[in-house]
């Protein structure tokens, strides 16, 4: 707080309580500066839209109501917004006091306090807003400054801000908008752009904001009518510069996704996740990482993505969407809307596409593709597969250039096998089939009808031999090397 001499109380009867807080987003503006067909509000800060960074921000606050201030790119603006939020409507932009007084039907009898966000600013700290609104107890209007001049990023953002005008006393005395004058070239201190403004006061006052020689409505005009009326505006400074940025440009875009990722890898770093060099980790904000994982160089984590404790992600690899349990290693691979026990082993160059459920202990290697299948514990394919629609028993040996042909052209198919099966190298199954427990095929097997449980099938397509073998010698064969036509005689009868 810089204001020394408290003036009138602020207006309004009662002390708001913490219950009765509005949310105003800002969010109509056009942002042509990003030279983007997308909105600017759309454009990804941690793997979420601009703009639901913004309103996760505010959701923080456990407000009675977020209104979403929308105009340019509407509907893409309030899809990427997401639940929760009453969207209104500003036609033309006629300035951010202008965009604000839209809101005020919505908020209504509804706040006490308004928190006045811009969709733009994603890198607030709900810290910060709560220091605010507990200098608003005492206020009728907050604003959140900086000063510039000792980091040329936050300079160079803030350098069309508005500047923050003080009396002789050092009190908040308006907003100077217009770069180019004397004064505003002068003033280092700068307008964030987060206003927290008692409720009656500013639904009073914003809808008598003076026209700008621009022709809009500029919500930081009320500043000096308000300091004129005796009512205190206090200015908060953010606890970290980053706070203040905007995003304007792509560059500015790259700058605020980089420090956001930042603040994620530190979080990490501080509940005990380990990273050799946590500036190549990019990590989504809904991603969750358990202590004692380890994260390679060059590792994506995007989306609802989750590491168990002891796990090992990376090098190189990509991972969406998906659950992976304890003790993994994933090398070098690509994961989509998959799902991963404990202990299982993937890669090098690996890929689970969505509904891949891969159960404990299974081992998938080189070139393994799983596809809306399940895996069960302890299975291993190791080699060059490409296992689709299928369902894979336990303990089951899939051997290498093994493909679940599971389209004929028009339909998908499923292929079941049994648990502690034996698929010799390059066998084809040609869906719809069933495999049943300990069932065997030949190297190069072309399986399109079922096989009992314990059989053994070899050839194309594949037949039944006689000697069927129900299990697995105890120290049993590598993976490549599997039963051939030539090592078991096809049937005689
Ligand atoms: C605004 C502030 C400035 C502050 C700066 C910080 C005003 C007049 N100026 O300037 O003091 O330093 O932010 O970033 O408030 N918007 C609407 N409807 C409109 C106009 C804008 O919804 O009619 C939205 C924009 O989408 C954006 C936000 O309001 O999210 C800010 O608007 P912008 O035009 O970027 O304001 P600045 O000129 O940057
Ligand atoms: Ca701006």
């Amino acid at each position: 707080m810089q204001q020394s001499e408290p003036s009138e109380p602020p207006p309004g009867t009662s002390r708001p309580s913490a219950d009765r807080i509005g949310v105003v987003i800002l969010a109509a503006g056009k942002g042509t500066r990003m030279q983007s067909r997308l909105s600017k509000l759309v454009h990804p800060v941690a793997g979420l839209p601009m703009v639901r960074q913004v309103v996760a921000l505010g959701r923080q606050l456990r407000p009675a109501v977020t209104a979403l201030v929308v105009g340019h790119d509407a509907d893409q603006v309030a899809a990427a917004a997401g639940d929760g939020v009453e969207v209104v409507m500003q036609a033309d932009q006629l300035g951010t006091g202008h965009a604000v007084l839209q809101a005020r039907d919505a908020l209504a009898d509804r706040a006490d306090l308004v928190v006045i966000l811009y969709g733009d600013t994603a890198l607030l700290r709900v810290e910060t807003l709560r220091r605010m609104l507990d200098v608003a107890q005492d206020a009728a209007l907050v604003i959140l400054t900086y000063v510039r001049g000792s980091s040329p990023v936050h300079d160079a953002v803030s350098a069309s801000y508005g500047r923050i005008d003080r009396d002789e006393r050092g009190r908040v005395a308006g907003i100077i908008e217009l770069p180019g004058s004397r004064r505003y070239d002068e003033i280092q201190e700068v307008n964030a752009g987060v206003m927290v403004a008692r409720a009656a006061w500013l639904w009073e006052q914003v809808g008598r904001l003076p026209k700008s020689p621009k022709g809009e409505y500029f919500l930081t005009d009320l500043v000096a009518p308000t300091v004129a009326a005796g009512h205190r505006v206090e200015a908060v400074h953010p606890s970290d510069p980053d706070e203040i940025l905007g995003v304007n440009t792509q560059a500015q875009l790259a700058d605020v996704n980089r420090i956001a990722m930042d603040r994620l890898r530190t979080r990490f770093l501080d509940a005990g996740v380990h990273m050799l060099d946590p500036a190549t980790v990019y990590l989504d904000s809904t991603v969750q990482i358990e202590p004692d994982a380890i994260i390679q160089p060059n590792t994506h984590l995007r989306g609802r993505t989750t590491i168990g404790r002891g796990s090992e992600i990376g090098p190189n690899s990509i991972v969406e969407d998906t659950t992976i349990g304890e003790r993994c290693r994933v090398i070098a691979s690509v994961l989509e809307q998959a799902w991963v026990g404990n202990g299982v082993t993937i890669g090098p160059f690996a890929h689970l596409r969505p509904g891949a459920r891969i159960e404990d202990e299974v081992e998938l290697g080189n070139y393994a593709e799983v596809k809306a299948s399940t895996i069960g514990a302890g299975t291993l394919i190791h080699h060059v597969s490409y296992i689709g629609d299928a369902t894979i028993g336990a303990g089951t040996n899939v051997g290498a250039g093994t493909i679940t042909c599971n389209y004929d052209g028009e339909q998908k198919h499923r292929t079941t096998v049994g648990e502690g099966a034996f698929i010799g190298s390059d066998t084809m199954l040609i869906a719809p089939v069933t495999l049943g427990d300990g069932a065997r095929t030949g190297a190069g097997s072309v399986v399109n009808r079922d096989v009992e449980p314990g059989q053994l099938v070899v050839g194309v397509p594949a037949r039944p031999i006689r000697r069927a073998r129900t299990a697995r010698p105890a120290n049993g064969p590598e993976t490549v090397t599997d039963p051939t036509p030539g090592d078991a005689s096809p049937a005689q009868s």
